[in-house]
Parts: structure tokens; sequence; C-alpha cells
């Protein structure tokens, strides 16, 4: 350390993240609201009862809360929700992260969003820096769509799509593996990401909110499955390339694109583990699989001007991560099931 070095109580603050299992944390999601437009089936209850908004952190703090995190090393940010679009002034933010990508401190300023208001914000998005977007879309069938977002209109959200494709962001859907409902849309999902040039990840469904074993179980369908009914249409070629989240990607040769697999249960990647989250209310999630957090908001709001406090306490969640989660749907049992809803610290 240079003599004239900042120092602050603790550790220095360029000193990167590193948690107990020497991986480097350098991914945050961070949760701007609890709210969404849809109430996905998996992933919220009907009636949800939403945080009242004196509990959210403002703007101005989900800006400081970003910037403590970048400023200790942190170099894609992703921002999720609930809906992240459904926060008002939520582009503002946007545009004052942009100056943590001019500075170079920031590789990616990403967003995972249900794409329903994405005709809206597609543009604005791609001013503010940011060039690739991650839309949730479970089926292409307008029917199931409303009954599984409970209130979503599919049309919407590919105009969302489209919006995105011509403001020049590139697109990548996540789209859930579900055992008798998604099964039969494997290739028609496939051939629509090759059409429209997106990237396309399928991810197994987690043990998250409270459902009941059996339907739990009932729902999950393994990726290694559906990888080797695609192997029977397509060859595959695994890929090296990294997103910098936890898919592994392959090729298809016949078409030339790129498919990921997130195989929390068949496959698990928690020893590559790069990420934390944040709730929209500052509570760190070191674990998605797990309950532990750390609140956040206090040390921010007790030292406006000064974010050393934040530094330490940012510093001290992390030396608590755990070394993973503990889904296991083996012997028809679900096993590590978190009550959480998945909305809570946004996937
Ligand atoms: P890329 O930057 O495109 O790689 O995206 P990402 O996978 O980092 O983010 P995205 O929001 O698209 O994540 C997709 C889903 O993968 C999440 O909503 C979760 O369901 C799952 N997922 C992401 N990170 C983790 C993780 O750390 N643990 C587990 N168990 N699941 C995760
Ligand atoms: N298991 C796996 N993925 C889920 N998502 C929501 N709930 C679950 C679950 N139980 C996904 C959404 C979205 C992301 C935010 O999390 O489809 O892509
Ligand atoms: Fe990381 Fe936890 Fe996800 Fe494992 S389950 S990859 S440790 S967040």
């Amino acid at each position: 350390m240079t003599r004239n070095a900042p120092r602050t109580a603790g550790k220095p603050a360029r000193e990167k993240l590193i948690d107990p299992y020497l991986r480097p944390i350098t991914y945050l999601r961070l949760s701007v609201t609890d709210r969404c437009d849809f109430r996905c089936t998996y992933c919220m209850a009907e009636e949800m009862t939403f945080l009242p908004k004196r509990d959210l952190l403002t703007l101005e703090e989900l800006d400081r809360m970003a910037s403590a995190f970048i400023g200790l090393g942190v170099s894609k940010l992703r921002i999720t929700g609930g809906e992240p679009l459904v926060r008002r002034g939520i582009l503002g933010f946007f545009q004052a992260m942009k100056r943590h990508l001019d500075s170079g401190a920031l590789r990616e300023l990403t967003l995972t969003t249900n794409g329903s208001q994405l005709a809206r914000f597609a543009e604005g998005l791609h001013a503010a820096g940011m060039r690739r977007v991650n839309v949730s879309l479970d089926t292409l069938r307008p029917d199931k769509f409303a009954g599984i977002t409970r209130r979503g209109r599919l049309e919407q959200v590919l105009e969302g799509i489209d919006a995105a494709l011509k403001a020049g962001l590139r697109v990548k859907l996540n789209t859930v593996a579900i055992k008798g409902f998604n099964e039969d849309e494997l290739f028609e999902i496939t051939a629509f990401c090759a059409e429209k040039g997106l990237d396309l990840t399928f991810i197994e469904v987690m043990p998250m909110g409270d459902m009941d074993d059996a339907l739990r179980i009932g729902q999950f369908w393994p990726l290694t499955e559906l990888r080797a009914r695609l192997a029977e249409r397509y060859r595959l070629t695994p890929l090296a390339e990294q997103s910098g989240g936890p898919a592994r990607y392959v090729r298809l040769e016949e078409t030339g694109q790129k498919i990921g697999f997130i195989q929390p249960l068949s496959h698990n990647f928690c020893e590559s583990c790069n990420r934390v989250r944040m709730t929209c209310t500052g509570e760190l999630y070191t674990c998605l699989g797990q309950n532990g957090m750390s609140d956040l908001k206090a040390p921010l709001r007790a030292h406006p001007n000064d974010d050393a406090p934040l530094r330490e306490a940012i510093r001290a969640a992390i030396a608590l991560k755990p070394r993973g989660h503990d889904f296991d749907y083996s012997r028809q049992k679900v096993r590590g099931q978190v009550k959480r809803h998945m909305s809570h610290t946004g996937g």
C-alpha cells in the first residue's frame, strides 16, 4: 500500500472480496424491487403482499450500495427483481451506473427481466451502456404463458424482445425446464431462438418457496435428459466460454446457436461460485440455496457520508458465505428446500 492511500477502518478499499472457500466475489445480483407484473407459479404466490415503499432502498442508496461493491472488485452487476423495470425511475439508476462502465471498473451491466416492459426501455438501456439482457420465458404458447404467469400476455413479451434486438441488445432466453409443461416445446423454443438470433439457457427447477414435495419433484426435468433429447436432433459441441454465470454452453452445429444449461441439481456448480445477491431492502444473501443473510441497510443508513463501515459490513458478510446449496430431489424427497420465494432474491 502506498503511504497516502486512503485507509479506513479494517482493510484498504481496494482489497478484493474473497470468500472462505477462496472464491473471488466479482458478481453482484442486485434486486431493485420485490414487485412484479406477473405471478409465475413457480416463483411467487398468487396473493403476494409486497413491501411498503419505506423499506426499499432508494435509488440513491442502491447507487451507493452498488458502487461500494464495485469499489471492492465487483465487475459484473445484474439488476433483478421482482421485475426490475417496474421500479419507478430505474432508468436513472442505469444511467448513473454507466460511469462505472466508462471508468472500466464494471465489465458488464445487465438485467434479468420478464420482458413485459422492454419495448419501453430497450433504447434507454442500450444508451446506458447495457449490451445484453436475459429474458425469462418458459413457453411460446399464449394460453400456457397466461397460465404459468397467472396474468402475463405473451405478445407483450415478444414485442419486448423484438424491441431489445432492434435497440442492439443481445438477448438470452431463460427457460425453466418443467416436466409436463414445456417438454413438448423443446424443439420449438430452440428453433425460435435460432430464427431470432437469441441465446437460450435452460434452468433446472429449484425447490424455492412453499410447494408440496410431490408437486416439485413432478416438475423436475433433469437437464441431462433434456440435453440427450437435443442430441437426438443436433450435434452438440461443448464450449469452453463462460458468461460469468453458472451456465455451461454448447453450440448446435446445424444452426450455430448457443445453448446454456444451468444444472444446480444434476451438476452442482457451487465450487466456482462468484456471486452474491442483494434484496431490495439491503439484505445480502451469500447463497441462493441457503438462508444466511446480512443486513447492509443499517450500516449504509447509519453512515450517510462514510462508506468505510459499509465496506466492512460487506467483508464480514462475505466471510460467512457457505460452500453451496443443499438442493436434492433424490429418493422422491425434496431436501435443502428454501422457503423464501425466488422473487425475494431475484433468482
Ligand atoms: P449470464 O450472465 O447470462 O450467465 O446469466 P446468469 O445465469 O448469471 O443470470 P440469470 O439471471 O440469467 O440466471 C438464471 C438463473 O440461474 C437464475 O435465475 C437462477 O435460477 C439460476 N442461478 C443463477 N445463479 C445461481 C446460483 O448461484 N445458484 C443457483 N443455484 N442458481 C443460480
Ligand atoms: N427454479 C429455477 N428457476 C427459477 N426461476 C424462478 N423460480 C425458479 C425456480 N424455482 C427463474 C426465472 C427467471 C429467474 C429470475 O429465475 O424463470 O429466469
Ligand atoms: Fe453460489 Fe449458492 Fe448458487 Fe451454489 S447455490 S452457486 S453457492 S449462490
